[in-house]
């Protein structure tokens, strides 16, 4: 089995939002990347932060990797505001506006970012197969999108799997796979087993009373499960 790096991305949704830069620094650095999430109170029945937080967060912590989310309708209205807010990475959902997401996804790396789609729970791996050749990761939500807090949808482990298998099987296909929603300690090995290659966390992490040593156990917990995969591909060679 070969071993990928695993990141782990906090959802600051899952912070106070009256000290999120608090939040950020009680991370003490563990982090790989800072996950943001946009929502539009349309495409998903929550509202959350928008391209001033983006920026704020650019301003404060300028080598920090911005992963924005974007959970909204009217891509055409809302993409532009977050081109230029120090987002290093953004991800579209591919059920907003299927007829546009070359475009946007083009547009996106024309701005000289990252480019990533999202399929929630109920969306088939097809559906994104015509653009996994221009994406840089693939977002598997592992949740309903729209709110912090939910369990973790099993079922979703098996669109990583094929994710993952695909992109070993084609050639062209470099995304990273991102699962987002109900994460945790427990459930950190498994997925990262399944072909998880950013894990995003909100509620476990923050939640936590020392968020730093949380990403540590997590990271350590996915490490020992690699070591013990491997351990049982040599046994049955
Ligand atoms: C849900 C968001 C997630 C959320 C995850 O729609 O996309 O990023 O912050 O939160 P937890 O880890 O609490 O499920
Ligand atoms: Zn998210």
């Amino acid at each position: 089995m070969s071993r990928r790096k695993f990141l782990i991305a906090p959802s600051v949704l899952g912070a106070d939002p009256l000290a999120l830069a608090e939040a950020v620094e009680s991370l003490k650095g563990r982090h790989d990347w800072l996950h943001l999430d946009i929502m539009d109170g349309h495409f998903v029945r929550n509202l959350s932060f928008g391209p001033a937080v983006a920026r704020a967060m650019r301003r404060r912590w300028p080598e920090a990797f911005i992963d924005v989310h974007l959970m909204v309708d009217r891509l055409d209205v809302v993409l532009p505001l977050f081109l230029n807010s120090g987002a290093s990475l953004i991800t579209i959902h591919a059920e907003t506006e299927p007829q546009l997401l070359h475009a946007a996804l083009g547009s996106i790396r024309a701005a000289g970012l990252q480019a990533g789609v999202a399929i929630g729970p109920a969306t088939p791996v097809e559906m994104i197969r015509p653009v996994l050749d221009c994406v840089d990761l693939v977002l598997v939500m592992s949740v309903t999108p729209g709110f912090g807090g939910q369990s973790l949808i099993e079922s979703t482990l098996e669109r990583t799997r094929q994710l993952a298998q695909l992109r070993a099987a084609t050639r062209g296909y470099s995304y990273l796979i991102e699962m987002d929603g109900g994460i945790n300690l427990d459930n950190a090995p498994r997925i990262a087993l399944a072909g998880c290659d950013v894990a995003v966390a909100g509620s476990s992490v923050f939640s936590s009373p020392d968020p730093a040593a949380y990403l540590d156990k997590m990271k350590s917990e996915v490490k020992e499960a690699f070591d013990n995969a491997e351990i049982g591909a040599d046994r049955q060679d």
